[in-house]
């Protein structure tokens, strides 16, 4: 089993989630670590503070990297920390991490792949409103251009936000993420602010370059109802739409889809659309990045009597169908055959953008062992069965161009703090030691190998 010649391996991280030193530099707070700080928000009260101080090991780090043989890295670039409060200058300091890293990967032969948006929203944006207020997308597209100025001489693959869906509808309507609000309305506009922000962003990109590589991460999975009840349909309908459509249409057909509009409609007119946005958005993409964790099944059934903040806004009707499937630490099934089903249906659906999964992995309570090895046969597995769900994929026709396992370490797990661990490479949060697992060593031998196991 072979990936084509000039296939993408590497690993992704996020900024909060391994830098730390989050007050160096003249950095400002992030929403994460506001909403952090609240009481019951985060796992054991945890926070990114330190995380895997990252910010001060990032030489060893990408010497780790370099012995697992990645050819890219993807990593997150913090807007509070390049530009403190999200207006205004560029701090020289925040920028001169991110150029350091760059030519340490560079000096590695490793490809940075830079995500300019992986959910730090500068406090002071969410003060003013957050993705909620229109401004935050121009904001957005200002920020971008300082970070390209410093390094789009350097790096080629530039994605803008990572997976909207979650920033939107876990943070503004589940309030379970960062900024942990429960206002459905303000989700939705969120998540078209968000998506006019890459829309913006992506073309500040390309009037500094032309030939730049610039694409946008959305989380996506395909969607199964429980049976062929015109209720359980319908939930497969709507949980799709809400989760894949009303992103990847607004970008790849430049409308939003008029059934997802029709169910949303108690919630919101969708009147923060103003002329010329879905241009602006639908701009073509050079490339697209898939984060894949799980497919789902889905039946129809009764509202809760007392509905709660909705992942879902309009659809709190639809329960997930457990199916049966192993699940990780996350109780998250797994499912790749769900994988291929996902690939499949972007490239079927829509106009033809080379796509990258841009992340996939899985947590397990890993732990080291007497020798001071991490053994992680579950994980080796997950990646194994998911990395033949790519292939079988490609073989059918899918333009997948790269593969980025999630993720390099073990990392603050957003809400989960740091229970869950996804890293290929164990992280002693203690003593910040680093133990690559049997994952990384089977990594590496597929890089090596491009494929075959
Ligand atoms: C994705 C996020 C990433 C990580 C994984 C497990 O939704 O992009 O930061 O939390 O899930």
């Amino acid at each position: 089993m072979r990936f084509p010649p000039d296939f993408l391996w590497g690993a992704a991280t996020a900024a909060y989630q391994i830098e730390g030193a989050v007050a160096a530099g003249g950095r400002s707070p992030s929403i994460w670590d506001v909403f952090s700080r609240r009481p019951g928000a985060v796992a054991n009260g945890d926070t990114g503070d330190v995380a895997c101080d990252h910010y001060n090991r990032y030489r060893d780090d990408v010497a780790l990297m370099s012995s697992l043989g990645l050819a890219a890295y993807r990593f997150s670039v913090a807007w509070p920390r390049v530009q403190p409060g999200g207006r205004g200058p560029a701090s020289a300091a925040g920028l001169d991490f991110y150029r350091r890293l760059v030519d340490e990967l560079l000096a590695h032969d490793i490809a940075p792949w830079v995500t300019l948006y992986h959910w730090d929203l500068p406090q002071d944006l969410e003060d003013a409103g957050g993705w909620p207020n229109r401004d935050t997308a121009e904001r957005f597209a200002e920020y971008a251009g300082i970070v390209f100025d410093a390094l789009g001489d350097r790096v080629r693959w530039w994605t803008t936000l990572n997976e909207p869906w979650v920033s939107a509808f876990l943070g503004y309507s589940a309030g379970i993420h960062a900024p942990g609000r429960t206002e459905p309305a303000a989700a939705l506009a969120a998540s078209h602010h968000l998506l006019l922000g890459h829309g913006l962003a992506a073309s500040a990109i390309r009037a500094r370059r032309a030939e730049a590589e610039v694409g946008i991460t959305l989380n996506l999975g395909a969607v199964w109802p429980a049976t062929d009840a015109a209720a359980d349909v319908d939930a497969a309908r709507r949980t799709d739409g809400l989760t894949n459509r009303l992103f990847l249409d607004p970008l790849l057909l430049g409308r939003y889809p008029a059934d997802v509009r029709a169910d949303l409609a108690a919630i919101t007119d969708f009147g923060f659309v103003r002329p010329g946005d879905l241009e602006v958005i639908s701009a073509p993409l050079d490339l697209l990045g898939i984060n894949y964790y799980r497919g789902s099944m889905v039946a129809g059934g009764e509202p809760p009597a007392q509905p709660g903040p909705a992942v879902f806004p309009g659809s709190e009707h639809v329960r997930p169908v457990p199916r049966g499937l192993p699940t990780t630490a996350m109780d998250w099934e797994i499912d790749p055959a769900g994988m291929t089903q996902t690939l499949r249906m972007v490239a079927d659906n829509y106009p033809a953008v080379p796509l990258y999964v841009t992340e996939n992995g899985a947590a397990f309570d890993d732990k080291v062992g007497p020798d001071g090895e991490v053994d992680d046969p579950q994980r080796v597995d997950y990646y194994a069965t998911h990395l033949r769900a790519c292939h079988e994929a490609i073989e059918a026709g899918v333009p997948l161009r790269g593969y980025f396992a999630w993720s390099l370490l073990d990392n603050f797990e957003w809400a989960y703090g740091y229970e869950k661990r996804f890293g290929l490479v164990y992280v002693d949060y203690q003593t910040q030691q680093r133990i690559p697992k049997s994952s990384a060593r089977f990594f590496a031998d597929v890089i090596a190998r491009n494929g075959s196991w």
